[in-house]
């Protein structure tokens, strides 16, 4: 018997359960320490428990989010402990994001001061010849990946909204990353989808001689750029040019992975390359779902994309999420699954490469997804 049952016959009478808060509840009861305090997948399932106070109210899961930030990210004087200020990786300046989330709830100002500092560093960051931000430097030299877009232009963005409004060169910079990473991407198997990154210099060993692009549509990168999307047509002005470019961008994406979802499970294969999909090693992943899930519910409810097109696919998607990837264990807490570890362009890129990769319980990079698809699910839950 499936455990679920259990609890919703224990659970009170039809009070359909709050996944967004259990799961929340979870990650924390069973302590998953992952990686060092301001590391991108800390920051991602930080934004889930945003997500779960702006809905919730819940003062507990709020004050353990703020001890996270205060106890070991941000000093009391604005410096961030143990960042390394001349070290250009993209990565980690996603937590830029959660930063300025506290510092729009309290105005205090090492919050300010240390947001700043990672902006600075966007001023050093190297860039490719027409301007996009390397992945990181050593490392990645002349690189746009689809996952720095995440991880550090919606930090640009939200920084500049705040602090420098009416910069026009600024937002042309912001829109010009999302705009590059768009031209050289795209999946040549027609799919709609975008491939893994590019390489602008072509030096590397995956890079194709004509485009620099790497060779797969690998779906946890492609979800960060959706969810990127989501977050970035909620801050950047509508008056400016570039955002019909980015809502277009949101758009013609949203569509393309609807004809990617695998009918067999309402998921999405971990390479989602036309030859791939169905092939010996491939197998379906939980935090692109997540992402994917997450993209569409965000996307509807801000009236982006049309009910009738998308409401089913999502119902479908976010039932494939709680029925694959959430175990409900015997001591009431749950575990997500599913979630690949990593995929880097530091590899071969090729599916061997992805696909070699274990997948592994309680991520972060998969937990916080899921907590945002939770929470856009349950408030349309509390809307309909
Ligand atoms: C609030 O969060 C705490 C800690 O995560 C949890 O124990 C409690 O049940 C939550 N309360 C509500 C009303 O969700
Ligand atoms: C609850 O059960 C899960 C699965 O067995 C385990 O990983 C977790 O540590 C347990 N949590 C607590 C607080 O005992
Ligand atoms: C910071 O990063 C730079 C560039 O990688 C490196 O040369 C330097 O040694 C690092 N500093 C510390 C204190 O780790
Ligand atoms: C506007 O933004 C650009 C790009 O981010 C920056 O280099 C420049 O200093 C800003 N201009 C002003 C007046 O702040």
């Amino acid at each position: 018997m499936r455990l679920e049952t259990l609890f919703l016959v224990a659970a009170p009478a039809a009070a359909a359960p709050s996944y967004l808060t259990w799961m929340a509840d979870s990650w924390i009861v069973n302590n998953h320490e992952q990686e060092g305090p301001y590391w991108y997948g800390r920051a991602t399932i930080y934004k889930g428990y945003e997500a779960a106070y702006a809905l919730y109210g819940n003062e507990t899961l709020l004050s353990w989010y703020r001890s996270q930030i205060d106890d070991v990210v941000v000093a009391p004087d604005g410096s961030i402990v143990d960042f390394n200020e001349t070290y250009y990786s993209l990565d980690d300046y996603r937590i830029g994001n959660n930063i300025l989330y506290w510092y729009e709830r309290t105005r205090e100002k090492k919050y300010r001061l240390a947001a700043d500092r990672i902006r600075a560093m966007l001023d050093r960051h190297p860039r490719t010849e027409t301007g996009g931000f390397w992945h990181r430097q050593p490392d990645y030299p002349h690189q746009m990946w689809l996952d720095g877009i995440f991880m550090a232009d919606v930090f640009y963005a939200k920084w500049t909204a705040l602090f420098d409004g009416r910069n026009q060169t600024a937002w042309e910079d912001i829109v010009l990353q999302w705009d590059k990473i768009e031209a050289v991407t795209r999946d040549p198997g027609g799919t709609g989808l975008l491939v893994h990154g590019f390489d602008e210099s072509k030096r590397a060993v995956w890079a194709d001689p004509e485009t620099g692009a790497s060779p797969l549509v690998w779906n946890r990168a492609l979800g960060w750029y959706f969810v990127s999307l989501v977050e970035v047509l909620d801050i950047y002005p509508k008056d400016l040019p570039g955002y019909k470019r980015l809502l277009g961008y949101y758009t013609r994406l949203a569509g393309a992975i609807r004809r990617a979802q695998a009918s067999e499970t309402n998921g999405w294969y971990l390479i989602l390359s036309k030859e791939y999909v169905g092939a010996e090693g491939n197998y379906f992943e939980s935090s692109a779902a997540a992402m994917f899930t997450y993209g569409w519910l965000a996307g509807l409810r801000r009236g982006y994309l049309d009910e009738e097109t998308f409401a089913g696919p999502a119902a479908k998607a976010y039932r494939h999420l709680i029925d694959e990837f959430v175990t409900h264990n015997r001591n009431g807490t749950l575990t997500w699954e599913g979630t690949v570890q990593v995929g880097s362009l530091n590899s071969d890129a090729s599916f061997e490469y992805y696909t070699s990769i274990p997948v592994v319980p309680h991520d972060t990079r998969g937990v916080g997804p899921f907590l945002l698809a939770s929470y856009e699910w349950e408030l349309r839950r509390e809307r309909l």
